[in-house]
């Protein structure tokens, strides 16, 4: 195995939450922290990627070496993952992009009233999906955030996506998932049977998911 298996090839890397604003004050966001994007572009980049890293907001400081163009709403996500997707060799959505936004934006505060609330939400755009429809010599690797049917999910977001993997994890796992240092990941791909790895680092898991994706990527140029 060279030292640098990812020397000359091009790295597509989300990470992070989205950001849905409600009005100046208020937004829709989740927990995701960024670890698991940005250990994977740290790692990348080690293993000679040139990496771009598209970020929600995110504490995190960004691995060196590494080109981190930072997003807030999920359509700014949107414009800048279509614009790196034509120049990239793999795409790692790690992203917890939102799936709905509030259908307004109310342009000052809203203020309280007696009585519910009631906010309509509507739709993002499914920027894997999208990518999947575009997809020509990019390998596109998902992920997915479940809390039941782990495989189940996966598998089919692998072929509903068009994906060439998937990365699946049980976000009620203890040490999976959001904003923990690690995580407990399945990788599913087509004609393989799933991979289960432990509880790993973030880093650690990362380096295990390249890894895998340097084999089939391998295999995939030598079919
Ligand atoms: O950031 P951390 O705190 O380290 O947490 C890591 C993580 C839990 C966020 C990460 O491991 C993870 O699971 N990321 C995917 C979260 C997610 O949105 O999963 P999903 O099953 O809802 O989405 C499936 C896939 O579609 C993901 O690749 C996602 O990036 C993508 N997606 C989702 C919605 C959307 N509108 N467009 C998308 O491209």
């Amino acid at each position: 195995e060279p030292e640098q298996p990812l020397k000359g090839k091009k790295v597509l890397i989300t990470a992070g939450p989205t950001k849905e604003k409600i009005d100046p004050v208020r937004y829709l966001t989740n927990h995701s922290s960024g670890k698991m994007g940005y250990a994977l572009a740290e790692e990348a980049e080690k293993m000679g990627a040139e990496v771009v890293l598209i970020s929600g907001p995110s504490t995190l400081p960004v691995p060196t070496g590494v080109k981190c163009i930072s997003i807030e709403t999920a359509e700014n996500m949107y414009e800048q993952v279509l614009k790196y997707f034509p120049s990239a060799d793999i795409v790692i959505k790690s992203a917890a992009v939102a799936d709905y936004r509030p259908k307004q934006t109310s342009q000052q505060k809203i203020k309280k009233k007696d009585g519910n609330l009631i906010l309509e939400f509507e739709r993002t755009k499914d920027i894997l999906m999208e990518l999947g429809k575009r997809k020509e010599h990019q390998y596109l690797v998902g992920f997915a955030a479940e809390t039941e049917k782990l495989e189940e999910h996966a598998y089919g977001k692998l072929e509903r996506k068009n994906a060439d993997m998937i990365i699946a994890n049980d976000l009620t796992a203890k040490g999976a998932g959001f904003s923990a240092d690690t995580n407990i990941v399945t990788i599913v791909q087509k004609n393989h049977r799933p991979k289960k790895l432990p509880l790993l680092s973030k880093n650690e898991t990362a380096k295990r998911i390249l890894e895998e994706i340097v084999k089939n990527r391998t295999e995939e140029d030598h079919k």
